[in-house]
């Protein structure tokens, strides 16, 4: 049996477990997560492994991401089955602050970041989104001082921006993108997938085919412009309302009119019923 991670809930309390994972020199790694943890995750885990001598997750339902009108109060929970998780996955260290911890009265700062913040694909449709996510990740690096820093390929932008933001700040953390972890049929997992109906489920991997065909076209020299017209079209034929469809330059997601612009990364948002899925492929 694997023992289970410490389990800190306070700052003295993670100040105490990193002063002992740090005793013998070892290098740290976060990986951020707000719970509802599935093989995703799992799959960053393994990989801190790999860089780390020690592993820190931090679970933190992060309020200041979402909008009044998004899912806060119904964001999945599963405690018990992320902490038999990370147990197996031999984590070190699950580091789980409450809401007062993170954000104690008073509080009134921010990070916001230009860059890949602004590049017109989830902060035009999640206006409140990159300032929460930058501030509550600053925090984590600057309350856990990680050597490196997991965090999936699937949040594309939100990669580029924390990346960005932690050159930018000088935050001594090398961040690190993981290869999107796919059910069989092709969606990409995400902790909202367990929002999806039956019916709603079945149709979701049209997202992963549709870019893996605009894709395809692209590099058989197709016009780009029509590539994700149709694509964006496979997209809202299966009952999905598309938010964007867009090839951007991989690194700056600046917009792009042909692959001689690239490396390309294509990126989806769309919704169907009551959830919105994000996905990408690189080209
Ligand atoms: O990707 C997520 O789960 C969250 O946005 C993150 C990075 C943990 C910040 O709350």
């Amino acid at each position: 049996m694997p023992r289970p991670p410490m389990i800190a809930r306070t700052l003295p309390a993670l100040r105490r477990a990193l002063d002992g994972l740090r005793a013998r020199k070892a290098t740290v790694a976060l990986v951020p997560t707000m719970g509802a943890l599935h093989d995703g995750h799992v799959s960053l885990v393994r990989l801190a492994q790999r860089r780390a001598g020690k592993v820190i997750v931090s679970i933190f339902v992060n309020p200041a991401q979402f909008a009044p009108t998004e899912d806060f109060g119904s964001y999945p929970r599963t405690w018990k089955g992320d902490v038999a998780k990370l147990t197996a996955a031999g984590v070190d260290l699950i580091w789980n602050p409450d809401v007062k911890t993170m954000y104690p009265d008073g509080f009134a700062t921010q990070i916001l970041t230009g860059g890949p913040a602004t590049a017109g694909l989830e902060d035009r449709f999640r206006p409140q989104f990159f300032g929460g996510v930058t501030t509550v990740v600053g925090k984590l690096f600057t309350q856990t001082r990680p050597d490196f820093a997991f965090f999936g390929e699937k949040d594309f932008q939100q990669l580029k921006v924390v990346t960005r933001m932690a050159r930018d700040l000088d935050l001594g953390v090398k961040v690190t993108g993981a290869t999107t972890v796919r059910e069989r049929d092709g969606l990409a997992m995400s902790s909202r997938n367990v929002y999806l109906s039956p019916e709603d489920r079945a149709t979701a991997p049209v997202l992963y085919r549709a870019m893996k065909e605009a894709a395809k076209r692209l590099r058989a020299g197709d016009d780009m412009t029509a590539a994700m017209t149709d694509g964006a079209a496979l997209i809202t034929v299966a009952g999905f309302a598309v938010d964007y469809f867009e090839a951007r330059h991989a690194e700056s997601l600046a917009p792009v009119t042909s692959l001689k612009d690239g490396p390309v990364r294509l990126l989806v948002a769309a919704r169907i019923g009551n959830t919105r899925l994000i996905d990408n492929i690189g080209v």
